[in-house]
């Protein structure tokens, strides 16, 4: 199985080289995919540099900040289109522990077709949070998990682990999501299309380095989307509609 792990970067000098350090040393058989918006803060370059010198390490430079949504769906399609098997998403900033995603491929091992890392089950963690950052991602969850309809706890988690043929079943051209809320849009495409998702616990653990790229907008974003999706489902069930 060849597996690549995706890591969207915007302005992660700092973070990136630790982060690829602990993934390259504890995962040394996958390969791994930086798409970097042309972050000002030269971190593109600083991929570049590491990739030089890794053969398993590849850059996709995008032209500007266009969100996470976006640079992950570059990301796939490169990833598709290269033939690699297992898909992960993984953010830059040592929040995901390279030392769990193994964690994360045991349960597609085990049958699973999407598989995310989850703060909100038992094991799960969250390391250095502020309050406000819990109680967000606590009420986007259950918000989310309501108005859907599902049971996943942590719907709008990012580290996440893919098999190749459910990006492929779940049309990526329709992802309408620009920021954070596309992990749930994934999340729900994937539970659409009858799939397997599972969650298994992970420590999440607040950057050290750099600045957050949450913002209002991407809150806003995630509660119109999320809404939206939750009433359509809810009257295509009431008209019979598929
Ligand atoms: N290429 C690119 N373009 N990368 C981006 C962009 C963008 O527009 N916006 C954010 N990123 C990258 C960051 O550089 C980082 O590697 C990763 O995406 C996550 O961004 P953070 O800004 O650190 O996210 P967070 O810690 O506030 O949010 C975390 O929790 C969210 C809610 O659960 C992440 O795990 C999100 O994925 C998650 O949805
Ligand atoms: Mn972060």
């Amino acid at each position: 199985m060849r597996v690549l792990t995706i890591i969207p970067t915007y302005n992660e000098i700092e973070s990136l080289p630790r982060t690829l350090d602990r993934l390259r040393a504890v995962a040394p058989a996958t390969d791994v995919l930086v798409v970097d918006d042309n972050s000002p803060d030269g971190t593109g370059a600083a991929a570049d540099t590491v990739a030089a010198a890794d053969s398993a390490v590849h850059v996709l430079h995008r032209q500007g900040k266009e969100g996470l949504g976006a640079a992950y769906i570059a990301g796939f399609r490169w990833g598709l289109d290269a033939g690699y098997d297992i898909l992960v998403e993984m953010d830059a900033d040592g929040s995901h522990q390279p030392e769990e995603l193994q964690r994360l491929l045991d349960a597609l091992d085990r049958g699973a077709d999407m598989v995310k890392g989850s703060r909100w089950i038992r094991g799960g963690k969250v390391v250095n949070w502020p309050l406000h950052r819990k109680l967000l991602s606590l009420g986007g969850s259950l918000y989310s998990r309501i108005l859907l309809g599902v049971r996943v706890k942590d719907i709008t988690g990012g580290f996440n682990a893919f098999r190749a043929e459910t990006l492929k079943k779940i049309d990526l051209e329709s992802v309408e999501s620009v920021g954070y809320c596309f992990q749930v849009d994934l999340t729900w495409k994937t539970l659409k299309a009858g799939l397997d998702v599972r969650e298994v616990p992970i420590t999440f653990v607040e950057r050290e380095f750099g600045d957050s790229k949450m913002s209002g907008g991407i809150v806003l974003e995630s509660i119109i989307l999320v809404t939206k999706w939750g009433l359509r489902s809810r009257w295509r069930k009431l008209t019979g509609r598929s």
